[in-house]
């Protein structure tokens, strides 16, 4: 099997050259670096990486923890992160929490034991146990999306004025009973977005009615119950806002169950924008995050947590797009 040295002596640079190529650890001349790289390939060379990471106690690898990663915005997210991970040369190890804190513990716990130079994690409703377990064992860690105190670096997309545009928007179109189908209690996209629709119809000089806010769970099948319970209220709302893109399908079920259409019998304008919200009919007045650069952000955050592990916690919130279609029940 080739070793560095065979690879060095072929390319006819140091050993120190080629693993300067190898591990992007300082810049090397693009000519010496493609004799490096057809040194490799004519050799069959392959980085034994472990080996490496004995001798530097780092392992080139990230740890990410999402879960629900067949949700199109989670997969975005992960598309975010692979892809600057891929660029930054290290590798991705990916584990999935489900939501549920006791399995939270176990995946971070996973990641830990596999020794990944840092991670990048959207935490659950209630990551106390996880949070202790990172902090007590010193690991770089990076939370995206749901929010965990400004100790951590964390990064995520604004929610509170999305959302109030939302309300904002279907008040205008002249709506006074606009109800709110929330996300899982305890996340903070779930506080942001309830404080965000409160604004909103503040905003608009509306009352908050508590009955026409219903925790959707942030699932389809949640949506779905709430829409029911909203439509056989005394006095039903005239519009929806549903605080993400599973809870718009669930709503548009309940809808299609009871024979009701958006925007026709019910106005809707849903936080979350995905590939398909302009193919539905009607096409969905949304808000989109912007989740690719959410993901390439939270890797950007860890890499400089790496580099200078005593730097400040930071925050990062990036801004969302309004996408205005035909849900909400506009025409032009
Ligand atoms: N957070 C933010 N946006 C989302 C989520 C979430 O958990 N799920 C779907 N869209």
């Amino acid at each position: 099997m080739a070793t560095m040295a065979d690879v060095a002596r072929h390319a006819g640079v140091s050993v120190a050259t080629v693993s300067h190529v190898l591990n992007a650890t300082r810049p090397v001349r693009p000519a010496t670096r493609d004799a490096v790289r057809v040194a490799i390939d004519e050799l069959g060379y392959t980085h034994n990486t472990l080996a490496r990471s004995l001798v530097t106690s780092r392992t080139k690898s990230i740890g990410l923890a999402v879960s629900a990663i067949s949700n199109p915005y989670f997969t975005e997210i992960f598309q975010g992160v692979e892809a600057s991970t891929l660029q930054a040369g290290y590798s991705l190890l990916i584990v999935d929490p489900h939501d549920d804190p006791e399995h939270e513990l176990k995946a971070v716990r996973l990641l830990h034991e596999r020794r990944v130079d840092g991670m990048i994690v959207a935490p659950s409703a209630a990551p106390g146990a996880m949070l202790d377990h990172l902090d007590r064992m010193k690991v770089p860690t990076v939370f995206l999306d749901r929010l965990v105190g400004d100790a951590y670096d964390q990064v995520c997309a604004e929610n509170e004025a999305p959302m109030a545009r939302l309300v904002a928007h279907l008040a205008e179109r002249g709506h006074t009973r606009i109800a709110l189908i929330a996300g899982t209690p305890g996340l903070s996209t779930t506080t942001e977005r309830v404080a965000g629709y409160r604004t909103g119809l503040a905003e608009a000089g509306l009352p908050y009615r508590p009955e026409l806010v219903v925790d959707g769970n942030s699932q389809a099948a949640g949506a779905e119950r709430a829409t029911h319970h909203l439509l056989g209220l005394d006095r039903p709302p005239t519009a929806l806002v549903t605080a993400n893109n599973a809870m718009t399908i669930g709503a548009l079920q309940a809808l299609r169950a009871t024979g009701r259409s958006a925007p026709g019998d019910m106005a809707l304008a849903c936080f979350d924008d995905f590939s398909w919200a302009d193919l539905f009919e009607p096409r969905l007045t949304a808000i989109a995050q912007p989740s690719r650069d959410i993901g390439a952000a939270a890797v950007g955050l860890l890499l400089d947590r790496l580099a200078d592990p005593d730097r400040a916690p930071r925050t990062l919130r990036l801004p969302c797009a309004f996408v205005h279609r035909g849900s909400c029940g506009c025409t032009d």
